[in-house]
């Protein structure tokens, strides 16, 4: 455990946070579909109400389907904090399962049913990182008083972090709310750790002007001129998942598919996110399609998984991923094996606890700041 600087807390690299979950059991490994599908019924059905399991739009069709909730995580967060169930299982990542801890009560467990679930972003501004940072950033401007906004995917001792120099913690779908939340308290915008969502909200809010960029690798990458003048401050975290997309994908849609539409997530480039027809967090992208008329095409720029289920969840509507073969799943979510779930049902069944996520108390406290402060928003 390190003590920051500038909150007090003691914490360690996020990286190995989560190496003490355990492995999937040889005898789950290589269930048969059908035989699986009967078997988390079954400990569905046995375990009632005493159990809700939450599911992220990015996660597979097999863990999906056996989700009582699915949508975007500000969705899920909300969700997590109204569950009145002894066990909420989360079909996510560990920095939504870390906020499902925060948000439950106390005497609720969330269970992360796989290791490994862990967004590379949220890797990108480990909270030691930030606190070293910090002093350099407020050196850089001593009149600005600098907000912090983490990202939902972060992991829960950044979002202490904020809590503790008075920001909060947004989603893709209350960026632009924190921003104006932030602007309300202070005068520059810190934003971790994606600076394409960053660079967007700023955008959103008129702000494209009034950017200085940070990168914390790279001691070229950090101008304090640049800093003392801005408005927002931009982390250099990103995902490679949507930067992968690019302007010439939605030429090219265009192009082959006269009449089709575009609809990306904000963590995409800020170019593609301009080119686009719609731009929005995954609960946004969901509707999109829903709400489309039967024989549009709309083309999607965001994990595969999402679109695949746009596909079959709207056979009315012509469902394109924007880059073909070329759009990624997220490797993160991807973690979450249905194998896995059939392993943590059965053995809450057989009264043992497996992979809980549990959030350290004094990061607990701080971090429940951030989020309540999202909530309300
Ligand atoms: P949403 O908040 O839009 O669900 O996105 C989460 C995410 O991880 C996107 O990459
Ligand atoms: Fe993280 Fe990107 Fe995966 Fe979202 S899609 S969880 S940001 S790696």
């Amino acid at each position: 455990m390190v003590t920051m600087e500038t909150a007090e807390l003691e914490t360690d690299l996020s990286l190995f946070k989560y190496d003490t979950l355990e492995q999937l059991p040889a005898s789950y490994r290589g269930l048969e579909e059908g035989e699986r599908t009967e078997r988390i019924e079954a400990a569905l059905a046995e375990l009632g109400d005493d159990v809700v399991v939450l599911g992220h739009n990015y996660q597979r069709r097999e863990i999906v389907e056996h989700a009582d909730f699915v949508g975007d995580s500000y969705q899920l967060s909300v969700q997590a904090a109204e569950a009145d169930a002894e066990y909420v299982i989360f079909g996510g990542v560990t920095f939504m399962a870390e906020s499902a801890d925060i948000i439950t009560d106390d005497e609720q467990t969330v269970i992360l049913p796989s290791m490994e679930a862990s967004c590379p972003m949220a890797g990108m501004a480990e909270a030691l990182q930030v606190d070293a940072a910090w002093a350099e950033l407020t050196d850089a401007a001593p009149d600005a008083d600098i907000i912090p906004i983490t990202y939902m995917n972060s992991y829960a001792d950044l979002k202490a972090f904020c809590a503790s120099q008075g920001g909060l913690v947004c989603t893709s779908s209350n960026a632009a709310d924190a921003f104006e939340w932030a602007f309300e308290r202070g005068d520059t915008v810190l934003f971790l750790p994606d600076k394409h969502l960053g660079e967007n909200t700023a955008s959103e809010l008129g702000l494209e002007d009034e950017l200085a960029r940070w990168d914390p690798w790279d001691p070229e990458g950090k101008d304090g001129e640049a800093v003392a003048d801005a408005d927002v401050i931009l982390w250099d975290g990103y995902c490679q998942v949507h930067e992968r997309f690019r302007v010439e994908h939605i030429e090219t849609i265009r192009n082959e598919h006269p009449g089709a539409q575009v609809v990306v997530h904000p963590e995409c480039r800020r170019e593609v996110v301009e080119a686009a027809d719609v731009v929005g967090s995954t609960a946004t992208i969901c509707e999109t399609v829903a709400e489309a008329d039967p024989g549009e095409t709309w083309a999607i720029g965001t994990e595969i998984h999402l679109t695949e289920h746009l596909q079959r969840w709207h056979p009315e509507v012509e469902v394109l991923p924007l880059c073909g073969d070329a759009c990624m799943d997220c490797n993160a979510m991807r973690q979450i094996d249905p194998n896995y779930l059939t392993w943590v049902l059965e053995e809450l069944v057989a009264g043992r606890e497996r992979n809980v996520i549990e959030v350290a108390p004094e990061e607990k406290e701080l971090a429940t700041v951030a989020l309540d402060r999202m909530l309300e928003l």
